[in-house]
């Protein structure tokens, strides 16, 4: 055993290969700039704001950028904003070739939101006080994105 290893850190590294796995995954972009429905714009450039949020902090979290508490504080409101408008921009089931939004949402509506909710309410428990308190609440976030995604989005994830 190398010495200073606790099994613990094995954990979290591994932890942290899989988020950055996951969120490569969830970047995956439909082509926004070709759709030409501006409903299903709105609703894909929500979710685009909210992978560049994430993105920001998992940097941070990755050690791919530094940790900075302003930049990080700005953004969990993006991503409380950007959450907080899923019921909104998916409320009418708009259409399009490029859309990976399954039907399943609009039958589903009520499940559908509370998954909303509950990403809203993951990105306000994101805190950013410290690098290890973003590490230990932004797990919890990338899980509720991908949960949703399981669901209701068509593709890797
Ligand atoms: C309540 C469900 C739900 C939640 C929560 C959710 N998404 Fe999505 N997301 C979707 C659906 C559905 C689509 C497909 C939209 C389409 O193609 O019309 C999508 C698409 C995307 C896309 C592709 C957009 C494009 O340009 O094609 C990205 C990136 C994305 N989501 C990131 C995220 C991130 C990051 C989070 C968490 C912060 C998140 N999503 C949370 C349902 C959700």
């Amino acid at each position: 055993m190398t010495q200073g290893f606790r099994p613990q850190h094995l954990a979290i590294a591994v932890t942290l290969a899989a988020l950055v796995l996951a969120t490569a995954a969830l970047s995956q972009s439909g082509q926004i700039s070709q759709v030409t429905n501006p409903g299903v714009q709105a609703r894909m450039s929500t979710m685009n704001r909210a992978n560049a949020a994430l993105s920001t902090l998992n940097d941070m979290m990755g050690g791919r950028a530094l940790f900075d508490r302003d930049r990080a504080g700005a953004a969990r409101k993006d991503l409380m904003a950007a959450t907080k408008s899923i019921p909104s921009v998916f409320r009418k089931p708009h259409a399009d070739p490029l859309s990976n939004a399954r039907p399943l949402i609009w039958s589903n509506w009520r499940d559908f939101k509370l998954k909303a909710k509950r990403a809203q309410r993951a990105a306000w428990n994101i805190d950013t006080d410290s690098l290890s308190d973003l590490r230990q609440s932004l797990p919890r976030m990338v899980l509720a994105c991908l949960h949703c995604h399981d669901t209701y989005r068509d593709g890797t994830r």
